[in-house]
This record gives C-alpha cells, structure tokens and sequence, in this order.
C-alpha cells in the first residue's frame, strides 16, 4: 500500500515543495511553507472525476449562451453586490473580520431565500442552539431553513446531494475537515481540498453555494491564495468595529460587475441596508477645522462623499512615520515625494497620518487630490473653504488626471448641499452644475492655490 507523503504547502500560492524552505520556491514568499501529510487516497481517488461523463469538443458558436437566471436573496443591497442575485451552481466566498456581520447576513439572507426553495445552513462554528438563538433575535422565521452542525466533509458533500438546496451557507470554510486527509481543519490543504471539493458539488448539482471564509491579521482572506481563484465571486465584509456601518464590497465577480458596495448598519435585529449611503461617511463637524477634505469617490455605480483628515506634525524621531487608514499607504508616500518635488512641500521631517472616516476604505488613485488637500490644510493649520470638495489623481509628474464618471460625483456633491469643487480640468462639466462652483485644476502646483 502506497504511503502517505509528507509536503509542504505554500499558504499564498498554494504550490508544494518536498522539504521545508524559509522560502516559497514558487512565488518567492517568505515563511508561508507549512508542513501538510497527503494521503495516496487524495491524490489518486475517485473524487477527481471529471464533472460530465464525456464531453466532445464543440464549436464555441454552436454553444447556446442562456442568460443566467439570478436568485435575489431580497436583500437588495447585497443583491447588488452580487449583480442581481445568486447564480446557480455560482460558489461566493464571503471574508471578513471577526464579528463583523458575516454570519448575521448570510441567515438573514436564507431566511429570506427559504420562501422560494429549500436552503441548508452549515454551521461548524458554532452549534445549532446558537444559530436558533440568534435567527430567534433577528426575528427572522427558521420555518424553511435547514440546519446541519457539522464539519466532515463528506457528510455535507452527502447532505448537499441528497437534499439539493437551492442555496447552501457554509460556515465556515475554515472549520472543515476531510476525513481523506491528515492534516488540521484550517490548514492550507484542508482549506483547499474542502473548498475544490465543495465547488465540484456546485457545479455538478446546481447549488449555490455561500462559504464564509477567516481573514488574517492583514485582512487577507486566511487559507490558500488558490481559494479565491476556485471559485466564482469574493466578497468582503469591511467597516469599523466602532462604528455601526458595515460594508461589503465585491472583489471578484464572474457573474456581474466588481468594485460595487453594498452598505448596512448593524441593528440589534441585524443588518439593515442602507440605501442611500452618500452622505454616511462626512464626519459633521460643528465648525471648520484644519486637515480635512470632502473626496466624492464612486463605488460602482454610486458615488459617495467620504472625509478625508490628514494630520501632520513635528517628528521627534529620525524616521518620520507615514500611517493610512483605509487609503492605500504606497500610494501617501508617492504623493508626499510629489508634494515635494513639484510643489515645495517638504514633510520629511514631519509625521504625517491619514484617514478616512467612517472605517470606510478608498481604493481608487481619485482620492489623491482630497489627501493633498488635507495635508496641506493641516501642515498650514488652515481649514479649506466651507463646502468644498475635491476628487482627481495625481500623477508621479505632478499633473492631475481626470476621475472617472465626474459628472456623477459632482452631481452628488450638488445634491448635497456641497457649494465647491476642485477638480482636474478634464473633469469639467460641459453644462453649469446648479449651485457648484467648479475649479479646475491641471497640476500639484495649483492645489496650493485653493487653501490661499
Ligand atoms: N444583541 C445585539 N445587539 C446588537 N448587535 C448585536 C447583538 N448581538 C450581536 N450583535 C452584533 O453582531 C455581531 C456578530 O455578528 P456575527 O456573529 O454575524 O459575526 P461573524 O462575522 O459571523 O463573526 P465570526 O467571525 O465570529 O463568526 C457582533 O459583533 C455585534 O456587532
Ligand atoms: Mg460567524
């Protein structure tokens, strides 16, 4: 009989190598080999069948492409993540930090759902009674939907065949375990077998499936990279524990759109979507203070007025630190050294910390213009006229390049009572906004020129 090898899997990339290494020999990572045994069973079994008994090859025009039809969960601002709802035989990841929401939405979301099908709900984190209790706070009706406490692979792989739900909610991938396999649930090759496995069942049977997945320290989803190539859309739960706003955001989506948001507040009956979220994340102050800007930053198809505060100070250390919250923190060094180079502005020996408020997190290079602004304010201790807002990239060469959909983000700002607005020039309007007096601006050196 053959036996089992021991290998070494790469958590990011998941690749293997037959002894240990402080480095991954296929993607270069450093510390991410772990120690896995395979059993012969898993890499020669039965279970890697192919998913049709034989398919020829066809043309790609024969081939009839049939719109897919799309569940809605009734949840509408997560439908809108999903692009309009489930898909059958689709597989989402769902990650997110420690009790961010993730387990309230996805029952909230059976609930619903068990109206118009079968669903099953696998909880491996936590036991029935728990999940009973809280769909009792929710106040949602557990009438329709199915629960099964379990961790073994094969008896959900059973479960899901036998009773065929419309939509099956994992939760979550991580507590796994496949009996084919020695290594601890959570591990790189339990993740990754459980998760290859479970689509296989997707696919070939038409579930939805929803998995939920742990996120690292980092905010990456926990388990092997490959996890988020397996299946079919990632989803991320993202917010400020303090704060009461919850935000999920696709990240891969082979059914729909990616970058839309949907955005919650957490109640103590549960989530509830927010449907017009643009004015959420402006921190109201009483008067006008130094060190922050209005950015309008658009999530999909909707944009969003988020403060930005930036607040710089005298380092008292050799190496002045540089910190972003929820802006990308490459991209604040990048500007500071544009700052510099092409407007003057020296920081090296100051401390300079960014932030978005509302535990809101801002991806798209449009947010430089409003970041700059912010610093400056701050650095001058001068606030920026009352009403102003301000969106724009700013290049390494110092030039201000156009945002997408402007006139969308100034449309908002308008309808929000917002009077000004500093912008690249290509962003200008054709048409007068009413109320909104747009500025132009072509480079970093011009930006000075607003706080004057
Ligand atoms: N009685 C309550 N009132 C208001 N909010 C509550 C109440 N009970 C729980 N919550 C909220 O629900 C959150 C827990 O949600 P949930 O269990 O769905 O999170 P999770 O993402 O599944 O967490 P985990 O990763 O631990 O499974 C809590 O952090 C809290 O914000
Ligand atoms: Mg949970």
């Amino acid at each position: 009989m053959a036996k089992a090898r021991t290998l070494f899997l790469c958590s990011d990339c998941g690749g293997t190598a037959a002894k240990w290494e402080g480095r991954c020999p296929h993607c270069g990572a450093w510390n991410t080999l772990q120690e896995t045994r395979e059993s012969p069973t898993a890499a020669s079994g039965h279970r890697y069948a192919p998913l049709a008994a034989s398919t020829p090859v066809r043309r790609l025009a024969d081939i009839e492409a049939r719109e897919q039809a799309r569940n809605p969960t009734g949840i509408e601002e997560f439908d809108r993540v999903l692009g309009g709802g489930l898909v059958a035989g689709a597989v989402v990841l769902i990650g997110g930090d420690p009790g961010i929401g993730k387990s309230t939405l996805l029952l909230q979301a059976l609930a619903s759902l068990s109206e118009r099908g079968p669903v099953l709900y696998v909880t491996g984190e936590e036991s029935a009674e728990q999940v009973a209790l809280r769909a009792q706070r929710l106040g949602v009706s557990g009438d329709g939907v199915d629960l099964l406490a379990e961790i073994r692979l094969e008896q959900i792989t059973q479960a899901l065949v036998e009773r065929q739900p419309g939509v099956a909610v994992i939760d979550s991938i991580q507590t796994l375990y496949s009996g084919e396999l020695t290594a601890a649930p959570g591990s790189v090759s339990q993740v990754r077998e459980c998760a290859a496995q479970l689509t296989r069942i997707a696919k070939q049977t038409g579930v939805t499936l929803i998995l939920i997945g742990h996120v690292t320290k980092d905010g990456a989803l926990a388990g092997p990279r490959v996890l988020e190539h397996i299946v079919d859309t990632v989803l991320y739960f993202e917010g400020d524990t303090h704060s009461s706003f919850r935000l999920v955001r696709a990240i891969k989506n082979r059914f729909g759109a990616v970058n839309e948001l949907g955005v919650f507040a957490m109640t103590d009956r549960g989530l509830r979507g927010v449907s017009n979220p643009s004015a959420l994340f402006l921190a109201g102050h009483s008067r006008d203070v130094a060190g922050s800007c209005v950015m309008a930053t658009q999530e999909g198809t909707r944009p969003l007025l988020v403060e930005v505060q930036a607040l710089v100070d005298t380092a008292h250390v050799p190496n002045p630190r540089r910190l972003s919250v929820g802006l990308e923190s490459s991209r604040l060094a990048m500007l500071l050294a544009v700052l510099h180079r092409h407007a003057g502005v020296a920081t090296y020996d100051q401390d300079v910390f960014v932030n978005a408020v509302g535990g809101v997190r801002i991806m798209e290079p449009a947010a430089d213009l409003a970041v700059a602004l912010a610093i400056l304010s701050s650095m001058r201790d001068r606030p920026l006229p009352a009403g102003l807002l301000a969106f724009g990239e700013i290049g390494l060469a110092g030039e201000i390049r156009p945002a997408p959909r402007g006139q969308e983000r100034l449309r908002e700002a308008a309808k929000l009572g917002f009077e000004q607005a500093v912008v690249p020039r290509a962003n200008l309007p054709r048409q007068p906004i009413e109320g909104l007096i747009i500025r132009a601006v072509d480079r970093v050196e011009d930006v000075l020129g607003v706080l004057s």
